[in-house]
């Protein structure tokens, strides 16, 4: 069985899959990466499970037979609908001697820990939080944490939008921060469960009380990622370490490279790809 060598793969549904490479990158910058946004078909967090998984299932075999011996799902919408399926059938299937990681696990894992009270709050897409995913992982690894659970279907449109400074931004932030701490009032901890929710991050902040602490997903995620290469030296040892990105986007380069610097913090060129 081939045993390649090549980058590893960050997958999104688009560009916020960004700000959890950025802290990828800044913690591990010798490896090489592929990072494939599917700006086409973005956003995920509104689609069908079946919907999701094909998209999502169709972007990682483009990684994995570009040679990445190991592809991170940056998109937690993807994580909660398609990895279980792509870890359990796809890759037992095709690619026996790859793998494929999500933002779920290592972010319940950290949040679990930090919380005292064992009361969590969530923010994600509708996708996410009707996958019952989160919830599912808290019941496994944390059977004494109660998760309350919150929708944010205009968020990532606010991001998308560049509207992330404005009255409309502070309506939709405070509406669903109200909603979530009006169900419990012992959270201690919220995890910001989607990759666009960042860009907001002032924003909850301001109608989140201080006690409360907000967990990014970035850096935990990459956190976790360092930890997974040091207990796993067989896929380590495959993973090219040259210190290069490269950028695919299923749409169109030039919006990519124009819209990425918002989430990636710098300037980037990327290349168009057709998945189907
Ligand atoms: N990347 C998605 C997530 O983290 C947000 C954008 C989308 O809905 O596709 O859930």
């Amino acid at each position: 069985m081939n045993k390649s060598h090549g980058p590893i793969g960050i997958f999104d549904s688009g560009l916020g899959g960004l700000t959890v490479f950025h802290e990828i990158r800044n913690l591990l910058p010798d490896y090489d990466y592929l990072y494939l946004g599917d700006t086409a078909r973005t956003p995920y967090g509104t689609r069908s499970f079946e919907t999701i998984y094909h998209y999502t299932q169709q972007g990682v075999s483009y990684l994995l037979d570009a040679g990445c011996p190991l592809v991170i799902l940056a998109c937690n919408t993807a994580s909660a609908k398609a990895l279980r399926t792509i870890q359990q059938k796809d890759l037992v299937a095709h690619y026996p001697n790859e793998r494929v990681l999500g933002v779920i696990r290592p972010s319940v894992e950290v949040v679990g820990e930090n919380s005292k009270t064992k009361k969590i709050g969530l923010f994600g897409t509708s996708g996410t939080v009707r996958s019952e995913s989160y919830k599912m992982e808290f019941d496994k690894l944390f059977p004494d944490v109660t998760l309350y659970q919150q929708a944010c279907p205009m968020w990532v449109p606010l991001v998308e939008n560049n509207e992330t400074d404005t009255p409309a931004a502070d309506y939709f932030v405070k509406r669903h921060v109200d909603a979530l701490l009006k169900e419990c009032d012992d959270i201690d901890t919220i995890i910001l469960a989607c990759t666009h929710y960042p860009m907001l991050m002032e924003k909850i902040r301001k109608y989140v009380p201080n006690h409360i602490d907000i967990m990014d997903q970035g850096p935990l995620v990459a956190d976790k990622l360092d930890d997974y290469l040091h207990r796993h030296p067989e896929i380590e040892g495959r993973c090219i370490k040259n210190g290069e990105s490269k950028f695919m986007t299923t749409g169109s380069a030039d919006l990519f490279e124009e819209n990425a610097e918002v989430f990636f913090g710098e300037k980037i060129s990327a290349m168009h790809v057709e998945l189907f």
